[in-house]
């Protein structure tokens, strides 16, 4: 390769994460990633960081925009907590993650666990359309879902606080 080309050409779209990364030991803890535009799935993912703490875990918390999804097959348990904006879209920030999952047909999960919870408003037509489309592409990878999509409406506090325990005994089951 010629040195003094230029490392970012229009072939390579992904400006943010532009090369795989190296391969790590897989990370056991769980990790939290999160995508919101108001706040609320930031919100909830500290909720359910502190229930998960309370069983004496130690969950990262991270945000989805600063996160290269090919890093997910070092990962044994994500819950992924994000909104829905546009017209069924992910958050603005969230794009450059779906673009590289959505292409990413090697990428191989299936060491991981997942569970999917979106935030939206079903007066759209398209409700929690990106929660929805992130849970199916994780499972056409390969992941293995912990516990079914959860769907959170504008009023999402009570829903998401009944399902918390139900994360919390679902991350305590053995592999199977
Ligand atoms: C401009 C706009 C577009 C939206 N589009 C959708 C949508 O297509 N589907 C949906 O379910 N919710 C949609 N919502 C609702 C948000 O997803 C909902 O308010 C969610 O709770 C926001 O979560 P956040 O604070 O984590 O970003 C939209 C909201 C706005 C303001």
């Amino acid at each position: 390769m010629d040195p003094a080309a230029p490392r970012h050409t229009k072939e390579m779209p992904h400006d943010t994460f532009p090369a795989a990364p190296p391969a790590q030991p897989a990370m056991t803890e769980p990790l939290i990633l999160y995508a919101t535009m108001t706040g609320n799935a930031r919100d909830a993912a500290e909720l359910l960081a502190s229930q998960l703490r309370n069983s004496g875990l130690a969950p990262r918390v991270e945000q989805i925009p600063a996160w290269d999804p090919r890093r997910l097959s070092q990962e044994k348990t994500v819950f992924f907590l994000t909104s829905t904006f546009g017209d069924g879209d992910p958050p603005d920030t969230a794009f450059t993650f779906w673009d590289i999952l959505r292409k990413a047909d090697t990428l191989d999960l299936s060491g991981l666990r997942f569970a999917v919870v979106g935030f939206g408003d079903s007066t759209y037509p398209r409700f929690c359309k990106f929660g929805r489309d992130l849970d199916h592409r994780l499972a056409e990878l390969g992941a293995k879902r912990l516990l079914p999509r959860l769907d959170c409406d504008v009023d999402w506090e009570e829903p998401f606080e009944k399902w918390l325990p139900r994360a919390e005994k679902a991350i305590q089951q053995p592999e199977s």
